[in-house]
């Protein structure tokens, strides 16, 4: 098959992605398919010769510890179009069988992206345009799900300067400040006490848009993914600080991880229908992989749901599957396959 591998972007996960690109294009070339790894924003700019046949940047491979200063990436394209597609990108994208998203976080993870590709007429793999940008929402998420799966109790608020002295009087400890629709734990902050609440208030200001604020859940992190309508054997995250952030997430040796979890039976059953309800109910496809805190009496809260799940080295999907005996390269291929079978049936 031809496929193109989006990745790169103009968001925050931009060199998460690029990462997970890179795996993804080596798998499916070593399984036989033309692959060409195309970065979103950057498109065909500056690259000569047929993508099919370039070699992998080695500098996409590893994930730096910080996240990315997107006006430094947006100035260093050269054309000063608006457009978040790079030179080439479309034109590679119709001439392909499937198009497979190694994208994060928004514009990628959100909808658009397949909202386009649906209007060209171009399989992509994953959820579809309205369940992807559902899932994005971590609060519109929550609503859909709350009568069905547990999940923290939360309110949602765009911070201002003006409300920001209300909001630290009268928010309830502990808690979380997340934004909305944000991802890799960018922007998180978890607040014991006021002084940590008025830190991740302030940077809910600078970050702008709306944010969740959410009761802290103590327990343990448990993280499933679904393929193909089934649950994946779970996997714990003991971070080694505070909580699993952004660091924690890309820095092999920075978080334990336990595949399968070392939980109870039954733990086991309730987040594996948990993340398969939430999966029902947002309407997703093909893959997702949903976030748990599991308290310490066996109840799992539902954190959120990620349609396009990292595919790094150190990410949680592939080390689910290799668990049942799914190899990085058959993951890919099972993604690709079902991703087609998926958009002919038109979900
Ligand atoms: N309500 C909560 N209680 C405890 N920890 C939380 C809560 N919400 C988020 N966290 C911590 O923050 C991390 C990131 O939050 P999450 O909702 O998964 O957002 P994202 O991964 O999209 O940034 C989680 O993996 C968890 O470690
Ligand atoms: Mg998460």
């Amino acid at each position: 098959m031809k496929i193109v591998v989006l990745a790169g972007g103009l968001s925050p996960e931009r060199n998460v992605s690029l990462s997970s690109g890179s795996m993804v294009c080596q798998a499916l070339r070593d399984r036989g398919h033309q692959v060409a790894l195309v970065d979103l924003f950057f498109g065909m700019e500056g690259r000569e010769g047929d993508p099919y046949q370039a070699p992998i940047p080695p500098a996409y491979q590893k994930v730096s510890p910080q996240a990315p200063d997107l006006e430094q990436v947006r100035s260093s394209r050269k054309d000063s179009s608006p457009s978040m597609i790079g030179p080439g990108v479309e034109e590679l994208c119709r001439e392909a069988d499937v198009v497979y998203l190694a994208l994060h976080g928004a514009c990628g993870e959100d909808g658009r992206i397949q909202a386009m590709l649906d209007l060209l007429g171009v399989p992509y793999t994953g959820s579809g345009c309205l369940a992807s940008a559902i899932a994005m929402d971590k609060d519109l998420t929550k609503r859909m799900v709350e009568q069905q799966v547990l999940t923290p109790r939360w309110e949602t608020v765009t911070v201002t300067r003006d409300n920001l002295e209300q909001l630290l009087e009268e928010t309830q400890l502990p808690v979380v400040v997340k934004p909305i629709a944000s991802g890799s734990s960018i922007g998180v902050t978890v607040a014991h006490t006021r002084e940590e609440l008025r830190r991740g208030l302030e940077e809910s200001v600078r970050l702008g848009g709306r944010t969740v604020l959410e009761q802290y859940i103590k327990g343990r992190e448990i993280q499933v993914a679904v393929l193909n309508g089934k649950a994946l054997p779970s996997i714990e995250i003991i971070p080694q600080a505070e909580f699993y952030d952004y660091e924690n997430k890309y820095q092999p040796g920075a978080a334990l991880e336990v595949c399968p979890a070392q939980i109870p039976q039954e733990w086991e059953q309730a987040v594996g229908q948990a993340a398969l309800k939430v999966f029902e109910l947002v309407g997703l496809s093909v893959y997702a992989r949903a976030d748990f805190i599991v308290t310490p009496d066996g109840k799992p809260y539902f954190l959120e749901i990620n349609t396009l799940p990292g595919m790094t080295p150190t990410s949680l999907v592939p080390q689910e599957a290799a668990a049942v005996g799914i190899s990085y390269g058959e993951l890919c291929q099972i993604i690709v396959e079902s991703s087609l079978q998926a958009r002919k049936e038109g979900v």
